[in-house]
């Protein structure tokens, strides 16, 4: 197959977690036959450096003419104080909306040779964890409108506004049922029902499109009480489908639970072109450059890419694969390592999963 992927490594440690991907990437190419071209472009910090704005028009222009785009994180101190209509995050933003990437996959799986890495006891993460959180990407507080500041009685003040149409509730749905089918047919819909017009809408529109899909058992879960069950029992979520902002901390949680949040990898698909990979981490300013991060998450996206945007199941397998044995050989990075094992580095241990592969 003919692959051409559009890297944004972006901020932090971004380039140095692509960087370990893409010896990834060369290495399936050459095993399974695929010629793969990548192309690089700016996104965030680097962006607004080089050029003014976190979201450039050309790094749009190259997303559209891949198959796949592949991101390592954005943001940093440096560009905190920045005004905040061209923050970092809204280039990472901007190309989810630009690319109509609504829905964002998010498991949270633990790989049992990470078990004592958890931060749960050994009897609840003993129960296993293997959720899928399905986050609604381009739409609630993150981009609905009117947004911004005012003056109300004299003083400063805020808003946002958490808005969502019919359509845009169905179509996260539907994804999260279609997932939910290839898994346990077990659907959890997170919302705050006893509080928010937004919800009630989101809760009856759910109802009635997983009601296209008989044999799922649909629930439902407030999302404060889903935020504690996720620590309290993990065990008893499959999928979990819920709007932007809710996913965005579900997501964090869900992955801290699994040891560390440097193991988790993420997808990003709109209904048509590219899908976007990226781990669910951020670009840790404070161990960029050192080559203390941990590659995992943005090798697993690599999986994940295989797998979602070009349906190459063995090629997604043989990443997978190569994970777990460099994690069996007891290698770690610095996030991950409890007094056992090997410490290593970010390079050495992309280059363990890369030579595992051959
Ligand atoms: C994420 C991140 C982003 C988000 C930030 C960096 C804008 O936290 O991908 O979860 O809030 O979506
Ligand atoms: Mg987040």
């Amino acid at each position: 197959m003919n692959i051409r992927i559009c890297l944004l490594p972006g901020d932090g440690i971004g380039p140095e977690i692509v960087n370990q991907a893409v010896g990834v990437l060369d290495r399936v190419a050459a095993k399974f036959g695929h010629t793969i071209t990548t192309t690089s472009a700016l996104i965030g910090g680097i962006a607004i450096d080089t050029t003014g704005i976190p979201l450039p028009e050309e790094t749009i222009t190259q997303c559209q003419k891949a198959d796949a785009i592949l991101l390592g994180a954005v943001g940093g101190p440096k560009w905190d104080t920045i005004d905040p209509a061209i923050r970092p995050e809204k280039g990472l933003l901007g190309i989810r909306k630009a690319l109509g990437l609504f829905a964002n996959l998010r498991p949270a799986t633990l790989f049992k040779e990470l078990t004592s890495a958890s931060y749960l006891r050994p009897d609840i993460i003993g129960q296993g964890l293997d959720i899928m959180v399905v986050r609604e990407l381009t739409g609630g507080a993150y981009f609905g409108e009117p947004r911004g500041e005012t003056v109300v009685n004299g003083e400063r003040a805020a808003f946002n506004t958490m808005i969502y149409t019919e359509s845009e509730i169905e179509r996260i749905v539907h994804v999260a049922c279609k997932i939910a089918m290839k898994r346990g047919k077990r659907l959890c819909s997170v919302d705050k029902a006893n509080v928010l017009d937004v919800s009630r809408l989101w809760r009856e529109v759910t109802i009635r499109t997983a009601a296209q899909y008989p044999e799922i058992q649909l629930s439902h879960m407030y999302v404060d009480n889903a935020a504690m069950q996720l620590i309290r029992d993990p065990s008893q979520f499959d999928v979990l489908v819920t709007e932007n902002l809710f996913g965005d901390i579900l997501s964090d949680e869900a992955s801290i639970i699994t040891g560390s949040i440097g193991m988790l990898p993420s997808a990003s698909m709109g209904t048509t072109g590219p899908a976007l990979f990226e781990p669910i981490h951020g670009s840790a300013p404070d161990i960029a450059g050192q080559d203390l991060a941990n590659p995992l998450a943005t090798i697993l996206s690599v999986a994940m890419m295989f797998r979602y945007s070009f349906n190459l199941t063995t090629e997604a397998l043989a990443v997978e694969q190569a994970v777990h044995k460099v994690l069996a050989q007891g290698y770690r990075t610095g996030d991950i390592y409890v007094g056992q094992g090997t410490k290593v580095g970010c390079s050495k241990m992309g280059t363990l999963v890369a030579e595992a592969l051959a």
